[in-house]
């Protein structure tokens, strides 16, 4: 029997598909994004480790360095402007011109319930965290990839922006949706630059914390509306950001992508 091969197996060098890339992952100093800031060096990316916890950022860029990847870790909060344009600045003085862009950064400050409970405060902590960091950082770094005539952009949405559900929180889910539409302008925009835009939408994913914030019986209940039996891993979503911002999607520009085990299906 052939043996199944992993990522560490792949990694070597006919797994370096990002080698010579510089990588930003938004919001990397935990979860999917660590997962995906991981990936990409062992890929051969130089990988800029983002988040607002210094402690966190200098975990994952250490795991990385320590594995013989190139990274460093940078601080900026996405949800304004100035710290979004010195994020920029600090990047290409550190680590260079940004090739692949993954706006990973955001989750929702609020539980799901009613529309007509939700305060305006909540609304906008909820678009601000999601759709607006999105917007800013695409903004940003999206004239140095064009002035370059090449890059990728890989955005975060959630299988909470697929279809309305009673446990996604709307003004999340809302968000989400809308930075798919953004991703596809992007794409429109941007393409004839030689720039790409491509999605990911997830199911639920057994991040540290949702291991930890949902219990084992709703675990084992989501796990059953799966037609693929099982939750995500961060490993699963960081194998499709890899493949999307890799040259073998060269031709992907403009799509959401499921990473859900078909869930969307059901
Ligand atoms: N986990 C899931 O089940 C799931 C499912 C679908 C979609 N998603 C999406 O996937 C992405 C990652 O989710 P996750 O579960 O891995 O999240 P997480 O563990 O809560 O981590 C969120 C990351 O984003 C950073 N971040 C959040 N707001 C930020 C801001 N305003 N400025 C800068 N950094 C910010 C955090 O930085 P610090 O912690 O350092 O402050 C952290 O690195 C999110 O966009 C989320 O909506 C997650």
């Amino acid at each position: 029997m052939t043996a199944v091969e992993g990522p560490d197996a792949v990694a070597g060098e006919a797994g370096r598909v990002l080698d010579g890339r510089v990588a930003l992952v938004t919001g990397s100093s935990r979860g999917i994004g660590a997962a995906i800031a991981i990936r990409f060096a062992k890929a051969g990316a130089r990988v800029v480790v983002h988040g607002r916890d210094p402690q966190a950022v200098e975990a994952v860029r250490g795991r990385i360095v320590g594995d013989s990847g190139d990274a460093v870790g940078i601080l900026a909060d996405l949800t304004h402007g100035d710290e979004v344009k010195r994020l920029r600045a600090e990047c290409e003085a550190q680590a260079g011109p940004v090739d692949v862009l993954v706006t990973n950064a955001g989750g929702s400050p609020v539980p799901p319930g009613p529309i007509e409970d939700i305060t305006e405060e909540a609304w906008r902590a909820s678009v601000d965290a999601n759709l607006t960091a999105t917007f800013l950082t695409i903004r940003t770094f999206l004239p140095g990839m064009k002035a370059r005539g090449c890059g990728c952009v890989v955005t975060m949405s959630s299988a909470a922006a697929r279809r309305p559900h009673p446990g996604s929180p709307v003004a999340y889910a809302a968000a989400k949706a809308a930075i798919e539409l953004l991703t596809k302008d992007l794409a429109a925009q941007a393409g004839p630059s030689g720039v790409r835009a491509v999605c990911i939408a997830p199911e639920t994913i057994l991040t540290e914390r949702n291991q930890q914030q949902i219990p084992a019986d709703v675990q084992e209940r989501l796990r059953m509306t799966h037609p693929i039996q099982r939750l995500g891993t961060p490993e699963d979503v960081a194998e499709a950001a890899l493949f999307l911002a890799s040259d073998a999607a060269s031709w992907i520009s403009g799509v959401v992508i499921d990473v859900a085990g078909g869930s969307v299906l059901v």
